[in-house]
């Protein structure tokens, strides 16, 4: 077969603007509010209280500035104020989601916690609650879970919110893959004491970057923006009681935010379209895609990913930065799968390498889930050498993806 490469990119997930966003921001420009002030914030933190359903979204520089506002938030609440140069969270253990990106459980360490990885499920790919169990029982004092919905599927959230509750903890929602999917119809990003999404550049929608944090009370809500605009009081000069940040979303930002919003379901319809050609196409391979709860969940199936089945995989071998594989005949691995991919300039990923197989969070404990095939090995490191991410861009073309079809095909020749 001649692998003959895309002339323009296929990307994993890429912005995809309409129109609007420019309105906005010229907008902006033309009226000099060029600023963390304006029309703009206001009504894209509007525009995405209606779209989830939740009373009060603050509008930030990323995802990761809200994941942070929110564990202060979680950790004043649950511990008092920190002294300057103390995080809230200090000396204090917090669940986390170890199947995630970083972004997800960094900001534990910022505030001088130490987080604890919860497996994953093979139901979801995300945090499994019987894992979550099992870590209140070795660590019952904890009270504060930060979990992630990867990749766009709702975890068990109605478990996990009960769970936190039977054991007095708090829980922090990690949406910035999921903005507009649901479980049992509410919005992820809502179930939690705060939420947070991302419009990072990949995401279902974007600002180029930015993010919110999603409270459920006003006092939270004005906390987090007065932490995000360097923690000024209410006084004629800059008057500082306590740490702040320069955390603000721009108003130039929230244009592009607010054209992106009335697009969300259509990029979701058009990301949903390509899971199921992926489906569809790999039914007869020994490979399935990211599952979820068909009765619960709605997806915004931000990104396809796939796992190929244990008697398939060939040899696979991951060092800490590089990776070897030796191809057999009716076998294939991830690291074959996105090079074969890559030669036709089409982009996938390896799955989001689980935190407890991370060397910065080499010392941290990990609260295991099982793979039952008696080889002890945990779920999230299982899914991570056995699953990839797929290309998965709303504007990649049906014709495209029969391209990418046809030579993951062939992988397994
Ligand atoms: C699960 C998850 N959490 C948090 C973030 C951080 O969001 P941001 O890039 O807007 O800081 C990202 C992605 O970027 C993410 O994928």
């Amino acid at each position: 077969m001649i692998k003959v490469p895309f002339e323009k990119k296929v990307y994993l997930s890429s912005p995809t603007m309409h129109g609007d966003e420019l309105k906005y921001m010229q907008e902006a420009f033309e009226t000099n509010w060029m600023s963390t002030l304006g029309e703009n914030i206001d009504e894209a933190e509007r525009m995405i209280c209606d779209k989830v359903g939740c009373n009060y979204a603050v509008a930030l520089s990323s995802g990761t500035a809200a994941l942070h506002l929110a564990t202060k938030l979680a950790g004043e609440r649950l511990y008092g104020r920190s002294a300057v140069g103390h995080g809230t969270l200090e000396g204090k253990k917090v669940f986390a989601s170890d199947m995630t990106f970083d972004a997800t459980v960094n900001p534990i360490a910022y505030e001088g916690g130490e987080a604890v990885f919860i497996d994953t499920e093979y139901d979801t790919w995300n945090m499994s609650p019987k894992a979550l169990e099992k870590a209140f029982e070795i660590y019952p004092e904890v009270r504060l879970v930060v979990v992630a919905h990867l990749y766009g599927t709702p975890g068990k959230i109605g478990e996990i919110r009960e769970i936190c509750d039977k054991h007095n903890a708090l829980l922090i929602e990690d949406a910035a893959e999921s903005l507009g999917a649901s479980y049992k119809g509410q919005q992820t990003g809502t179930f939690g004491d705060y939420g947070i999404i991302s419009f990072n550049g990949n995401k279902i929608i974007t600002g180029s970057s930015g993010g919110m944090i999603l409270c459920r009370n006003e006092q939270d809500a004005d906390r987090a923006r007065k932490w995000s605009t360097q923690a000024r009081e209410a006084a004629p000069w800059y008057q500082h009681e306590e740490l702040g940040y320069n955390y603000r979303m721009s108003n130039v930002i929230a244009g592009i935010v607010r054209g992106q919003i009335p697009y969300i379901e259509e990029h979701i319809e058009q990301k949903k379209a390509i899971y199921k050609r992926y489906k569809e196409a790999f039914s007869d391979l020994p490979i399935s895609m990211n599952p979820y709860d068909a009765t619960n969940s709605a997806p915004n199936y931000w990104l396809s990913c796939a796992l190929i089945k244990p008697e398939a995989m060939c040899r696979q071998i991951r060092s800490d930065r590089d990776v070897s594989y030796e191809t057999e005949p009716g076998k294939t691995c991830p690291s074959e799968i996105l090079d074969v991919i890559g030669s036709i300039n089409a982009e996938g990923r390896p799955i989001w390498k689980p935190m407890h197989l991370q060397p910065i969070y080499s010392k941290n404990a990990f609260v295991p889930d099982r793979v039952g095939d008696g080889s002890g090995k945990d779920v999230g490191s299982d899914i991570f050498e056995r699953g990839l991410c797929l290309p998965s861009d709303n504007k990649m073309t049906a014709e495209q993806q029969d391209r990418i079809i046809e030579v993951i095909r062939k992988c397994f020749e």
